[in-house]
């Protein structure tokens, strides 16, 4: 049976159409994959891990710095290294560091510029700072006593930065329970993403301008009720009435630089150092169950950990050939 001119046949139709669906996938459906880098840069874990390694044996805080880079990266359009851009007039970079949430805080990029260099050694060309900070975060968990998983990869590195985004869409230290959620919820996490993930305060370390209204005339009586009264005095100490703001606590007091449930112990006890943390206990509605979940076991947390960070990885990456890889960091190419 012949078929008219200008028309194809029901077969062929259909191979134009699996051709068009084929082409279609990659752009609509890109995932990343663990095994992005496996024959281009195969090394690339063991090489950002070798880094980190060297910069933990003189600043026990860094591996907190790292991971606090991959969450700010992620919570701004998406996983994408815009983190890293710093002030460009030629380029027009008005950089998310110098973002409220950022300023005098974020810290790191020196290691991300050493663990940069390390991996152009191995693979130039090939491994997207976005990528870094995922591989970052995860070693930096591991190496501080954390769970490990398989980091999912093939970010590719955008080429703008969005200060206002950063000030608008990263929590603050004073969001409710509510204000935590939304801004979760923006960017697709759930509650027991905000839980788990808030888990990361086992580590690193917090300046008195972010607690300290909790430790003085929060309340016509004192300081924040929801504050154990010992651990307001400690802090106290820490921090006095118009004293420096810039100084430090650790955000775990009891297991400072080790990574571990003892920060869900910490609000069970009133000890969250954060009104952000403490709401996930102690606020109205708030996620308890999860928290005492976590608190009783370290396994359940560690699992939960890992697959938020890796849903907290996925947050809107550049994938195929958008954007570009990086040759230095700091700028787009
Ligand atoms: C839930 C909302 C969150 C809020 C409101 C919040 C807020 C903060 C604040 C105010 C600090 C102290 C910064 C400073 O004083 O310079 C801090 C530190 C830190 N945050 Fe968060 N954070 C949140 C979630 C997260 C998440 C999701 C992660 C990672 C998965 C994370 C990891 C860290 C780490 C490790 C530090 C210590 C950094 C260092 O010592 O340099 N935080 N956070
Ligand atoms: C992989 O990297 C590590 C750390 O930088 C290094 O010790 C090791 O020799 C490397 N292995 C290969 C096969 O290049
Ligand atoms: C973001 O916040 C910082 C600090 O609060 C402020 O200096 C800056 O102008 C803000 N930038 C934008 C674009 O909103
Ligand atoms: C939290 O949300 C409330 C109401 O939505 C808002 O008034 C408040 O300013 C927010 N707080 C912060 C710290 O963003
Ligand atoms: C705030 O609290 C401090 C110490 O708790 C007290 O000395 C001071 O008078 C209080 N200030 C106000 C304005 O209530
Ligand atoms: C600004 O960006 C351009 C292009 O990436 C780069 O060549 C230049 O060195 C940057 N300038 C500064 C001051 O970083």
């Amino acid at each position: 049976m012949g078929v008219p001119r200008g028309a194809h046949s029901p077969l062929a139709t259909i191979f134009f159409v699996a051709i068009g669906l084929l082409l279609l996938c990659p752009t609509t459906n890109a995932q990343l994959t663990s095994t992005f880098y496996a024959t281009t840069c195969p090394n690339v874990s063991s090489i950002v891990s070798t880094v980190i390694q060297q910069a933990l044996q003189s600043d026990a805080r860094i591996g907190a710095s790292l991971i606090r880079l991959h969450f700010h990266d992620c919570f701004v359009q998406g996983c994408d290294g815009s983190i890293l851009l710093t002030d460009n007039s030629t380029t027009n970079i008005q950089s998310e560091q110098n973002a409220g949430p950022n300023v005098n805080s974020a810290r790191g990029f020196g290691v991300v510029d050493n663990i940069k260099t390390a991996v152009e050694n191995a693979c130039p060309g090939v491994v997207s700072c976005a990528d870094i900070l995922a591989l970052a975060a995860e070693a930096s968990v591991s190496l501080s006593g954390g769970p490990s998983w398989s980091v999912p990869l093939g970010r590719r590195d955008g080429r703008s930065a969005n200060q206002g985004g950063a000030n608008a869409s990263i929590p603050s230290p004073f969001d409710n329970l509510a204000n935590l959620t939304s801004k979760f919820s923006a960017v697709g996490l759930n509650t027991n993403d905000l839980v788990a993930l808030s888990g990361a305060h086992t580590f690193g370390r917090a300046q008195c301008r972010t607690f300290v209204n909790r430790l003085y005339n929060f309340t016509a009586s004192g300081p924040d009720p929801t504050l154990s009264s010992s651990y307001a005095t400690t802090l106290q100490q820490t921090c006095p009435q118009n004293g420096n703001g810039a100084a430090l606590a650790n955000l775990d007091p009891t297991t400072a630089d080790a990574f571990d449930n003892n920060y869900f112990a910490n609000l069970q006890n009133n000890q969250g150092l954060l009104q952000s943390d403490q709401e996930l206990f102690s606020a109205t509605g708030a996620p308890a169950a999860l928290v005492n979940s976590f608190s009783s076991s370290q396994t359940a947390f560690f699992q939960s950990f890992a697959q938020s960070m890796v849903s907290m990885g996925n947050i809107g990456p550049l994938t195929g050939s958008s954007g570009e890889i990086r040759r230095d960091c700091k700028m787009i190419n």
